[in-house]
């Protein structure tokens, strides 16, 4: 395995490194195929935080999966929690098994919008797999069936994540120093 890049300036520490990342995830992925086994499984993530996470996990997977991507406008404190699709899936979910594939669970607000919104299209199941759980700031009370990591309230950066489109491809999930992150949160 290739050297770590040195932790950027902006971040305090890593919280999950490269190798326990991949650890987990080649779990989550045995814990997925003994759920569905043999059963075909819709994988679906909001773009853009979630594709790395994804990208890992189907690989891992030995289920017959097929991927979708759907996108939403972030969550702006103060407006009511509204959350809207700006790219919408390209495949109809009627009676499918869906797993939504989310990089963090933060306030809840966007999975409890797209959890809603597949329901409603009539998809057989919805299970959400969360690599890294944030419950301290919830707002929406959600059903997480699998998790990766349970973190505490700092932000994160990393295998994904952003702070202004920065810092998605390190390998590792790092914490942002707070007097960075001052309104920094993008998806
Ligand atoms: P929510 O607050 O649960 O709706 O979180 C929605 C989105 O906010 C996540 O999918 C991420 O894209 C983003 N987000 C939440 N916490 C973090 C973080 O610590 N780092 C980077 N993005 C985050």
């Amino acid at each position: 395995m290739s050297l770590a890049p040195p932790l950027p300036v902006e971040c305090r520490r890593v919280v999950v490194d490269e190798v326990t990342l991949g650890r987990r995830v080649t779990e989550l992925a045995a814990a997925l195929d003994a759920t569905y086994g043999g059963q075909d499984v819709r994988l679906v993530t909001v773009l853009r935080g979630g594709v790395f996470f994804l990208a890992d996990l189907c690989r891992a997977m030995r289920s017959d999966v097929r991927l979708d991507f759907m996108a939403v406008s972030p969550y702006v404190p103060g407006r009511g929690g509204a959350v809207r699709v700006t790219k919408d899936l390209d495949d109809d979910v009627t009676g499918a098994h869906v797993v939504l594939v989310e990089d963090v669970v933060d306030t809840g607000l966007t999975v409890n919008y797209v959890l809603g919104l597949l329901k409603a299209r009539g998809a057989a199941s919805v299970e959400v797999c969360a690599l890294l759980d944030k419950p301290a700031r919830r707002i929406a009370e959600v059903p997480l069936s699998f998790i990766g990591f349970e973190l505490g309230e700092a932000f994160l950066v990393g295998y994904g994540l952003d702070l202004n489109g920065r810092f998605r491809n390190l390998p590792y999930i790092a914490e942002v120093a707070e007097e960075v992150v001052f309104g920094g949160r993008t998806s």
